[in-house]
């Protein structure tokens, strides 16, 4: 675990924007405690104080919850199943071959999360079950998908990033938890289908939001950061 962020105790509402930085981290396994409409509705409009460049604010954002939600997650979870099925994702989130120090890094986070539950290296079953558990936003009430415009270009993918942070930060402050899921990315036809998101929008991730059930093992888990002097060079005198 990070030294900083050993003493933000997990559960609760961030008060500073240290705490909600340091507080934040991909939860995992969620209570099935609603989060209101009208809650969700706030945490966007913060989100949406983001910058983006010309102020073009090209974030688009579907929100699910109740039937419409389990109405997704049951398709989403047969697709998911059919081996057959593929999904492909619109857009590369990773490279195709890796290199360090990057390698290292994913791979230590899989071994870490995969640990918390007890999963062994080789249990190929048992991570694809983990792996599923995406799809039903890992028991959270709700879920949200992130869109932009295709013909937009990468600055705001940029602008989109900025966003989602800063919703997950305003989360924080609310006592709720996220985990944002590119795996989504994979299926997006079905998303597309079930919310009508019109082909000339890609869907750049999807993200799970409601409270932290702090007695699930993967919530244990803590991402270790690389040190400063590993991605900064400081310039001057
Ligand atoms: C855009 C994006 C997509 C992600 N997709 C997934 C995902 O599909 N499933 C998942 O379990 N975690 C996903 N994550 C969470 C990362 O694994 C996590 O952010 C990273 O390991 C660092 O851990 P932390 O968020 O707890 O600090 C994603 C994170 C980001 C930023």
């Amino acid at each position: 675990m990070d030294d900083i962020a050993a003493d933000i105790p997990a559960a609760d509402a961030a008060r500073t924007v240290r705490d909600a930085l340091l507080s934040r981290r991909s939860v995992r396994a969620f209570l099935s405690t609603q989060v209101p409409q009208s809650l969700i509705g706030e945490l966007l409009s913060l989100a949406a104080r983001a910058p983006s460049g010309g102020n073009i604010q090209p974030w688009k954002v579907h929100v699910v919850f109740g039937r419409a939600k389990t109405e997704l997650e049951k398709d989403l979870l047969a697709t998911a199943a059919d081996k057959n099925g593929g999904g492909r994702p619109e857009y590369d989130y990773y490279p195709r071959q890796w290199w360090e120090p990057y390698a290292s890094r994913r791979s230590e986070i899989g071994l870490a999360l995969y640990g918390t539950l007890g999963i062994g290296k080789r249990d190929v079953a048992a991570r694809r079950a983990q792996h599923m558990r995406n799809f039903a936003f890992f028991g959270a009430p709700a879920g949200l998908f992130f869109c932009v415009e295709r013909a937009l270009t990468a600055g705001s993918w940029l602008d989109v990033g900025m966003f989602l942070q800063s919703f997950m930060l305003a989360a924080r402050e609310a006592g709720l938890h996220t985990c944002p899921q590119a795996a989504f990315t994979s299926h997006h036809e079905v998303v597309r289908r079930h919310l009508a998101i019109p082909d000339g929008d890609i869907l750049l991730c999807g993200m799970a939001l409601g409270y932290e059930d702090t007695t699930r093992p993967e919530n244990a888990l803590r991402s270790p950061r690389a040190p400063l002097d590993q991605f900064v060079r400081f310039h001057g005198d």
